[in-house]
């Protein structure tokens, strides 16, 4: 079961899945990073872990559709079963969503539709819940918006920040999104509509 990350930024999921992997606790096959910052902390990572990157920079293409039609073609040449996006801050066209839905998740650091979109932990401390978390969903053509797969709920405390708040909720969604993984791979989640169930 093949799986590519897609992420932007400092790559605590990827690292996540990564582990999991080396544990033998997932077994599935990281055959790709694709990445829009070739700086980005996650490539690092990545060629620590010896999983094969692709990255590009985005304005260096006429469009969102050139680049990912690139994206695709490495995606079937490594038979890629399964897309997770965990950080990855460009919106997604349907060149991608078209061959993929169904098969590409995406993790979010709230209790979605709550808060979707950017700076979402803030959003959740700004607006005074009391209670937020992170979600894993299918990645439809919208902004945060496919059908919900998995939430996990993580308290907001007294006098929170957004900061010691930003550490928990990373760690629920390492906790979540291999999970989730895990479940596909053993081919438990069926979705009917935007309804999603999971066989135990
Ligand atoms: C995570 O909070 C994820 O939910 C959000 O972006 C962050 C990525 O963090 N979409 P990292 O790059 O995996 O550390």
């Amino acid at each position: 079961y093949r799986i590519a990350i897609f992420a932007s930024g400092s790559g605590s999921n990827f690292q996540a899945i990564v582990d999991q992997v080396q544990k033998g606790k997932l077994d599935v096959s990281i055959e790709l990073l694709v990445c829009d910052r070739p700086q980005a902390y996650v490539v690092e990572r990545a060629i620590e872990a010896k999983v094969p990157v692709f990255t590009f920079v985005p304005k260096e293409y006429e469009s969102r559709e050139a680049y990912e039609a690139l994206i695709l073609k490495e995606l079937n040449d490594r038979q890629v079963d399964l897309i997770v996006m965990a950080g990855y801050m460009r919106i997604i066209t349907n060149v991608l969503v078209e061959p993929y839905f169904g098969r590409m998740i995406n993790i979010h650091p709230s209790l979605l539709p709550s808060f979707p979109g950017v700076r979402a932990i803030e959003q959740a401390v700004e607006y005074g819940v009391k209670q937020t978390g992170v979600t894993v969903h299918f990645v439809d053509g919208g902004l945060d918006s496919g059908p919900i797969i998995a939430q996990r709920a993580v308290e907001i405390h007294e006098h929170e920040t957004a900061d010691s708040l930003a550490e928990r909720i990373h760690a629920a969604e390492h906790v979540l999104l291999p999970q989730v993984i895990r479940w596909l791979r053993e081919d438990r989640v069926s979705l009917d509509g935007r309804r999603v169930s999971v066989r135990s």
